[in-house]
């Protein structure tokens, strides 16, 4: 891998830096996988992709602001410092807005033409209809959702033997996708139903994790079929049952789902104020792909962190106590939560959902002098970039006091991306934020969960990143 451009320390970066008011006394850093003494070779880069993502960078890659590599005749850009990525993602977004080729090879047979994997006029116009359905008003409707599922989770919690191991990463995982499918379609779908889109998605995701890691750097897949043989099967069992969804969408009256805003565009007379059948079920299914996992991995992320720092938790405990006493909450309380953000938004910072995005250069470009061919694959790495030595005091800690109003310094717009950013932004920021904060306020005020001894927690990555082995933890009430 090259550096590109002058030497990091040469240029004065210290109005990126992010002051910490509080350095916590903690010896506590949480894992993080291998990083080389030197730079991969290609070859070994692929190796060591193929078993997961994050464990190919060079310690150096933490320092760099700007680096290069070429696998079998491909150049792979990665952009690592904020003016870089300010550039790449918002001011030249239009040369930059593809998604890797393979990454839409992967997901086209479930998304088609969803926002997504789409853009050009497509994306713009798909963009511009739902932008509306994640408004403050909206994400404020929403919530009364996201507050009764988990509430109903939080009376099956209280089910469990105190002591007794839950496995915390699906218990995310299907509050999360309860919150997006009850979102998404209002009572339309039935439970049976529910369970076997969660399923099938599971089985897609299967699917396109055995493809190769050369979806990420845009290489030729050796492997023929892309093992997508159960992927497709499990694309059309969606399609099936969303299908079905909208056909009886259509007939009912279920105005306040995300379905019932996207029917009303379905045959409007102005085009560009319209989508089909199949447009509105593609965006369906990408609005449950990209809203269930992220939010489920950054909770169980979070319940993992917050059980190593008594401080945290103790902190975490002191404001869901005053902030909601015995009662459950409202989205008036998100704006007093903000602790629990914080801690939301540090979990975020260490364990990005989504660690590597991955862009294709629409036409030949420059950046820092040098040239970027057309075709090129330019890699923005929030993993790299949320735990930068330049950017960042004490990047491996857990310090969720560095995103509180009174820290010196908000970290950079440009630094800390885990939502991305530019007009491909994550269309549904707020919600994920809301989100997650209630759902971690909601059981936090009655649950504590332990690592039990012996387990060793460590990650997987592969589209987003997640804790391994579904997060063993113990439960107990508070
Ligand atoms: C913690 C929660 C979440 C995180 C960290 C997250 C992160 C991201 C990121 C990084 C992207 C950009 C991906 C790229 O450019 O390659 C993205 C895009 C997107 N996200 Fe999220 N997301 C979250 C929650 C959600 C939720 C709840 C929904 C839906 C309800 C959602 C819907 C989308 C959509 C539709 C896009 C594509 C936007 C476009 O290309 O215009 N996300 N998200």
């Amino acid at each position: 891998m090259t550096h590109i451009g002058a030497p990091a320390t040469a240029v004065s970066l210290n109005h990126f830096i992010t002051p910490l008011n509080t350095i916590r006394m903690t010896d506590f850093i949480p894992p993080f996988p291998i990083r080389h003494k030197k730079n991969l070779g290609p070859l070994d880069t692929l190796k060591y992709a193929r078993r997961d993502l994050l464990s190919i960078w060079p310690e150096s890659a933490f320092d760099r602001q700007f680096m290069a590599t070429k696998i079998i005749n491909k150049s792979i850009f990665i952009a690592n410092h904020p003016e870089i990525i300010r550039y790449v993602l918002l001011t030249n977004h239009a040369n930059y807005e593809k998604k890797s080729p393979l990454m839409r090879k992967a997901l086209e047979p479930l998304l088609g033409d969803g926002l997504f994997i789409s853009d050009g006029d497509t994306w713009q116009k798909h963009r511009n209809l739902e932008a509306p359905l994640f408004g403050n008003e909206q994400v404020a409707k929403y919530s009364d959702i996201m507050i009764k599922t988990t509430e109903e989770r939080a009376q099956s919690w209280a089910r469990f033997k105190p002591g007794e191991t839950i496995h915390v990463l699906p218990e995310m995982g299907q509050l999360t996708a309860e919150i997006i499918c009850r979102t998404l379609f209002g009572n339309q779908l039935g439970a049976a139903q529910a369970t076997q889109v969660v399923k099938s998605f599971a089985e897609y995701q299967a699917a396109i994790e055995q493809m190769d890691v050369n979806t990420f750097f845009g290489l030729p897949s050796w492997i023929p079929g892309l093992g997508m043989g159960k992927g497709a099967k499990a694309a059309k069992a969606i399609h099936h049952i969303v299908d079905k969804v909208i056909a009886e969408g259509i007939k009912s009256d279920n105005k306040d789902s995300l379905l019932g805003h996207f029917l009303r565009l379905h045959g409007k007379k102005d085009v560009q104020d319209s989508l089909t059948k199949q447009q509105i079920r593609n965006e369906l299914i990408v609005l449950f792909m990209a809203g269930h996992e992220t939010t489920a991995n950054t909770l169980a992320w979070a319940w993992y962190l917050i059980s190593q720092c008594p401080d945290v938790e103790q902190r975490l405990h002191d404001e869901v106590d005053a902030v909601l006493g015995n009662r459950s909450a409202t989205f008036a309380d998100v704006a007093k939560l903000t602790y629990t953000r914080a801690v939301i938004e540090e979990t975020m910072r260490l364990y990005p959902p989504v660690p590597i995005l991955s862009r294709e250069a629409s036409a030949d470009d420059t950046i820092r002098r040098r040239h970027i061919p057309a075709g090129s694959i330019m890699l923005v790495v929030p993993w790299l970039l949320h735990r930068h030595k330049q950017y960042w005091q004490q990047p491996d800690h857990f310090i969720p006091e560095r995103f509180l109003d009174d820290a010196p310094v908000k970290p950079d717009k440009f630094t800390y991306i885990p939502f991305s950013v530019g007009p491909r932004v994550c269309i549904a920021k707020f919600f994920g934020t809301v989100e997650t904060t209630l759902c971690l306020a909601i059981l936090a005020r009655q649950f504590r969960l332990r690592v039990p001894e012996g387990h060793q927690v460590t990650h997987e990555c592969r589209l987003t990143l997640r804790p391994k082995d579904n997060l063993p933890m113990q439960i107990s009430p508070r």
